[in-house]
């Protein structure tokens, strides 16, 4: 379909007004190379099949491992790849019959099941419609959704291919089962009852099946830790439009103001930029609820000289962002606040100084532990070096891509994207201050993601200064605002 010349003036506008933040495709053979390197680290034999995510209501989003597989964000979707399995043999008796030279075509390596696309051309009346599509690029073989079902059955009852039996005795002796890779559903008690995955799984061992259950996750998952240039590109998309949202928030900021108001010039910013919908819920904890660490109800008004906790990230083209900045509501720091803060900020900084190919994070660790440690004592706070944790109650870091939460490693490795967010809980001053920032490991040490978005004292009081969305505008009950 033609864009319209509506739509084509909208693109013309968001080109003169800059609007930068997009990415291109990422074209199938990014896929197919994922692909490869999943099957080199199969068992000889074996099967890995994964499934995709059910909708949900009206939304969907793709389980990760397929979507980082295939990059098919439809419900409805499946793949299976084989391990390495040995040439296809003939019977003798047949293989006289055949030409010289003869070989059977190769099985397939891999299968994706998906629902065909229905045609989009409105057949002429009278006409016989098309067939529906059953197709996509980078794929060899392409099912229907409809034959899954059976076709992984069919692996868990038969094994892993033509040449494999489930048989545990072979002509060379006793054989091990054929390896499958899936996540099966388990249910987490005894006395729940069986998922349907696990029924499904009895069901299959009573017909006979034996076969070797492995995580398709264990194997999946590593190698989303070092992200190509067009995940990069997508997570710096989302970064931007997060930073500007931060930004935003930091001038619109006023004492009286509702969590769930900052929430909203946040998200706003998320969605004028295209990400439409944040990574995860965001986090807008003013004074006491600063303390909380996964605060998302964002009810709460806010009091002159709160801190408050600002936790968010938008997600673009499903690759999440991940920023926290902590500001004064009041639009500066009392002594207090600014030492506390500062003491956090320096272990931000150090953190994110020492990260580079090769560091470990048990090592930047220490580091953050031992700045934040110092802090309290000298804050007074604590008295004895082995009560960090009475104050510092998170983990210093996590990767971050299709997940916010994504796979992350020991060692850094150039193009892991990591977060470094130190922070104190002191809940007896009801204050609550984290500092994080996404990094991107490179070749010659590292690049922050988050960089335009302040963090110094001077430079978020400076901002608060300016001028914010003036989002008194769009009230319609005064009562939600007390500043009326
Ligand atoms: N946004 C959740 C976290 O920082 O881990
Ligand atoms: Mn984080
Ligand atoms: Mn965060």
């Amino acid at each position: 379909m033609r864009p319209s010349s509506r739509s084509l003036s909208l693109v013309a506008v968001g080109f003169v007004l800059g609007w930068s933040v997009c990415a291109a495709a990422q074209p199938p053979e990014e896929f197919r190379k994922r692909r490869d390197a999943v099957r080199a680290k199969m068992e000889p034999g074996s099967v890995l099949v994964l499934r995709g995510a059910a909708r949900v209501g009206e939304s969907f989003r793709q389980e990760n491992n397929l979507l980082y597989l295939t990059g098919i964000n439809e419900p409805n979707t499946a793949l299976v790849l084989y391990g390495p399995r040995p040439e296809p043999q003939i019977p003798a008796e047949i293989k006289a019959e055949l030409p010289d030279g003869f070989r059977l075509p190769p099985p397939p390596t891999e299968v994706l099941y998906i629902q065909p696309s229905a045609p989009q051309a409105r057949p002429a009346p009278g006409a016989v419609p098309p067939a529906a599509r059953l197709t996509r690029p980078g794929f060899d073989t392409v099912r229907a959704w409809q034959d899954f079902q059976e076709a992984f059955e069919a692996i868990l009852t038969r094994g892993a291919g033509t040449s494999l039996s489930l048989s545990a005795t072979g002509a060379d002796g006793p054989q091990p089962p054929p390896v499958v890779y899936v996540d099966l559903q388990r249910s987490r008690r005894l006395l729940d009852p069986l998922t349907s995955d696990e029924q499904w799984l009895r069901a299959a061992r009573d017909r006979g099946a034996n076969v070797a259950f492995r995580s398709a996750s264990a194997l999946v998952r590593p190698l989303r830790a070092v992200k190509s240039p067009a995940e990069i590109e997508r997570i710096t998309a989302a970064m931007t439009i997060t930073g500007a949202a931060q930004r935003e928030a930091m001038r619109a900021a006023k004492p009286g103001m509702f969590e769930y108001q900052l929430q909203a010039v946040i998200e706003h910013v998320f969605l004028i930029n295209g990400a439409r919908r944040p990574a995860f819920a965001s986090i807008i904890g003013s004074g006491p609820n600063g303390i909380i660490l996964h605060w998302s109800e964002n009810t709460r008004q806010t009091q002159p000289g709160d801190m408050v906790v600002m936790d968010v990230g938008a997600e673009y083209d499903l690759y999440a962002a991940d920023i926290t900045r902590t500001i004064p509501i009041s639009g500066t720091f009392t002594t207090r606040q600014r030492d506390i803060y500062e003491t956090v900020l320096r272990a931000n900084q150090e953190a994110i100084a020492m990260i580079a190919p090769g560091v470990a994070m048990r090592e930047i660790n220490a580091r953050v532990n031992g700045i934040l440690t110092e802090g309290l004592l000298r804050l007074g706070l604590i008295k004895d070096k082995g009560e960090l944790r009475k104050y510092y109650t998170h983990g210093l870091s996590h990767g971050v891509g299709l997940q916010v939460h994504d796979v992350g490693e020991g060692v850094l490795q150039a193009g892991m994207v990591l977060t470094i967010e130190p922070g104190l809980y002191i809940p007896e001053e009801a204050t609550g201050v984290r500092i994080e920032d996404t990094v991107l490991v490179t070749e010659g040490g590292h690049k922050v993601l988050s960089a335009d978005v302040p963090k110094a004292v001077a430079e978020i009081e400076a901002l608060m200064r300016q001028d914010g969305i003036d989002y008194s505008r769009y009230l319609v009950n005064k009562k939600v605002d007390s500043r009326q």
